[in-house]
């Protein structure tokens, strides 16, 4: 008998509007069992393996390799023998097709890459699907366009490849990390060593079927999947030009001082602890909209996530209700499926590191909110989360959780607002929501922070420069900005230097 049957009489209104269940169909993903390194264009096979896995639930995905020094230094070798057998004498518009096939393809692809970030990343297949995937492609587009126009780009300066550049990423947007690095490393002619986060290699290791597809020259990409231990390898190795780094900020430290009396050039992009500065003139609705997306996106596993809101005092009651009530709304549950807002947290060790902050926020004092919601029992999840009755001194005021929490911290003043923004030790990113436009450039100007966002948060784009201030790096990714770090320039030379 149906539902309706047995309420006989009774109105055919169900009492409860809940999604029924979307998947997204697995079998676009043809995964292997066991994958090796990417290296001259081959397949090599490791001597040392672990299991990567899918966070929802924890089922073993692949065995893939745990690169050692010799692997890496083989994948440099292979990079050398690339950059000196031709491809950094390509011509730029030749280097240009590469780069637009590469894209292309990553467009056509893009389901089944979708697909898998979300199932070895745990984030929500809407946002691989409508972020992750057509950004990596755009970041591939727009430095194709630029691989014939460096003179253009820097005019007088004899713009001209660095050579091997080794590339660290993080888990967060495994794919995207890599588009942000590759990209613009080969649009000036260098090649490429690139090590994936442990426990999210996948994609890139689909990613060299694309180039393979694309019939980029073998050696000019290599990838060596395995953890910190590959990644120092990697920075330590001679044959390597130019280190690129995304991660956390002790990493990043140790890799600057590990470096520091080199020639090897750095570019470093770390921790956030993002102020979003909402004003009582705001649109209130609006402004919720966006503190969610600033940091229930990817489950707050994002380095410029708007992670301390700061309202203004007069507004702070309707904002919390509102984004208490937002709250209640969010989808959480399997990546896979079309409805999640929030995903799985990435791994094991980041869902203690997000547990172990929450309860210092609890036992600091502060009032913890939650909506009510199900969690899966299997895999790694976490109720997205608000603390209001923050103080500033608080660890979860200072600290980067890269979780689904938010900190909530009130100020009276715009002054007041700049003081609290600015008190940190990162500055990446900020957001500022207001009517007015002097006020939204009187605090841009005094934001210490890489991006600011205007009544909205967390865009990104290719031809935008990325990066931040204090202890959350240096150097910029995207945009013209985004050339210079693979460019050595004739300048020195100009000068008999
Ligand atoms: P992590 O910095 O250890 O890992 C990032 C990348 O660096 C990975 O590919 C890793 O294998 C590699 N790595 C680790 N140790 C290395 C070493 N000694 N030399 C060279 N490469 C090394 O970050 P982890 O442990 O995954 O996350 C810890 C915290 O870091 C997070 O809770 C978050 O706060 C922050 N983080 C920030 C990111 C960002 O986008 N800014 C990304 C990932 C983490
Ligand atoms: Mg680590």
């Amino acid at each position: 008998m149906s539902e309706l049957d047995e309420r006989g009489g009774d109105l055919a209104v169900p009492d409860g509007w809940t999604y029924a269940p979307a998947p997204e169909s697995r079998d676009v993903v043809r995964l292997r069992e066991r994958y090796g390194h990417f290296v001259g264009g081959e397949w090599l096979e490791p001597s040392e393996t672990y299991e990567t896995l899918a966070p929802r639930d924890e089922e073993r995905l692949a065995v893939v390799g745990q690169g050692t020094e010799a692997d890496v230094d083989r994948a440099v070798g292979a990079a050398r023998a690339a950059y000196a057998d031709g491809w950094s004498a390509l011509p730029g518009p030749e280097r240009a097709k590469y780069l637009f096939r590469i894209a292309r393809i990553l467009q056509e692809r893009a389901r089944e890459f979708a697909v898998l970030e979300s199932l070895n990343g745990g984030k929500p297949i809407k946002e691989s699907r409508d972020v992750d995937l057509p950004l990596a492609a755009a970041h591939f587009f727009y430095y194709a366009g630029w691989a014939d126009k460096l003179e253009y780009a820097f005019p007088n300066r004899r713009p001209q490849p660095v050579g091997v550049a080794g590339q660290i990423i993080p888990w967060n947007f495994p794919l995207l990390m890599l588009a942000w690095k590759v990209a613009p490393a080969l649009a000036c002619g260098n090649t490429v060593v690139l090590k994936p986060a442990e426990t999210t290699p996948l994609t890139a290791l689909l990613f060299c079927d694309v180039l393979r597809q694309a019939e980029l020259p073998p050696g000019v990409v290599n990838i060596v999947t395995g953890d910190g231990r590959t990644g120092a390898a990697l920075v330590e190795h001679d044959g390597v030009d130019k280190i690129a780094f995304t991660g956390s900020t002790e990493v990043g430290k140790a890799i600057q001082r590990r470096l520091a009396g080199s020639d090897k050039r750095l570019t470093l992009e770390l921790g956030g602890k993002a102020a979003n500065v909402v004003f009582d003139d705001c649109a209130l609705d609006q402004a919720v909209e966006g503190i969610v997306n600033g940091i229930y996106f990817n489950q707050g596993h994002v380095c410029c996530a708007g992670s301390r809101l700061l309202v203004q005092e007069s507004i702070y009651e309707p904002l919390v209700e509102k984004l208490k009530r937002r709250l209640e709304t969010l989808r959480v549950g399997d990546p896979l499926d079309k409805n999640t807002d929030v995903g799985a947290i990435n791994s094991r060790a980041q869902l203690e590191r997000i547990e172990e902050l929450v309860a210092s926020g609890r036992e600091e004092g502060a009032e913890i909110y939650q909506p009510p919601c199900t969690l899966p029992e299997q895999g790694y999840w976490f109720a997205p989360t608000v603390f209001t009755n923050v103080a500033q001194s608080y660890r979860i005021a200072q600290e980067e959780i890269f979780g689904p929490v938010l900190s909530v911290l009130t100020f009276r003043t715009p002054d007041e607002a700049v003081e609290k923004a600015n008190n940190t030790p990162y500055g990446l990113s900020a957001g500022i929501w207001t009517e007015k436009g002097s006020r939204i450039l009187w605090m841009a100007q005094r934001l210490r922070a890489g991006v600011v966002w205007a009544n909205t948060f967390n865009r990104f784009d290719p031809t935008s420069p990325f990066g931040g201030y204090k202890e959350s790096g240096f150097g910029r990714e995207g945009g013209l900005h985004g050339l210079e770090p693979y460019l050595d320039f004739g300048d020195s030379e100009a000068f008999g230097g």
